[in-house]
């Protein structure tokens, strides 16, 4: 982070959401796929977009951001919940927008949060959820070094699987968590 609330990756830069972030979101075009129909957020009116920013706005154990690509267009948005400083865990969630998927924003944006989480709120793991119908971002979690360590059933009786990735072990495979 070399300025407050901002993470530089290879190609995406991460900032602290606010909540004109908010309105550019609601233009977002809609995941066809039923799967990801969970991932359409409901911002269609003022109250809902301010709802949405105060729910997810960074707090104690919160961090929340927009991811934007090398042409400043807002392409996602990624955060860390459920931060737990004495456990050393935050818990990881993603969204990149349904026109830019498929571009390595996403490996991009997860790799540049986790070492923001390990290196600069020493972090020590990142979990997640990742629904079983959801290859895609299954894949993506296994490239960056997340392992399964199990699953639970959640809404609908769907399967999750939960992924941990370590410090060790992001750092182990050239993630590089330590500064470069
Ligand atoms: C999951 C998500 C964050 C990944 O970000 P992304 O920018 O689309 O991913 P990338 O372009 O960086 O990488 C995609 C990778 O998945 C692979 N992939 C694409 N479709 C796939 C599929 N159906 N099955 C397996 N792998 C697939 C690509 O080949 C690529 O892998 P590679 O880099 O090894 O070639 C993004 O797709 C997304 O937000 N999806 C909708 C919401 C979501 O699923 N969020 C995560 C919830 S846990």
């Amino acid at each position: 982070m070399d300025e407050p609330g901002v993470i530089r990756g290879e190609r995406v830069t991460l900032r602290e959401m606010v909540r004109a972030d908010v309105d550019e979101m609601a233009r977002w075009p809609r995941f066809v796929e039923p799967e990801l129909q969970w991932a359409n957020l409901d911002l269609t009116f003022p109250v809902d977009r301010d709802g949405y920013f105060e729910r997810g706005r960074s707090n104690a154990t919160r961090r929340r951001f927009v991811i934007r690509n090398e042409q400043g267009e807002l392409i996602g948005t990624i955060g860390l919940r459920n931060l737990d400083f004495r456990a050393g865990e935050g818990t990881l969630g993603i969204i990149i927008r349904a026109d830019a998927v498929g571009r390595g924003y996403g490996t991009d944006a997860i790799r540049s949060l986790v070492r923001y989480a390990f290196d600069v709120l020493g972090l020590r793991r990142v979990i997640l959820d990742v629904a079983e119908n959801n290859p895609r971002a299954q894949h993506v979690y296994e490239k960056i070094g997340f392992v399964p360590v199990g699953t639970h059933r959640g809404p609908h009786g769907l399967r999750y699987i939960d992924m941990v990735l370590s410090r060790e072990a992001f750092s182990q495979q050239g993630g590089r968590s330590t500064a470069v």
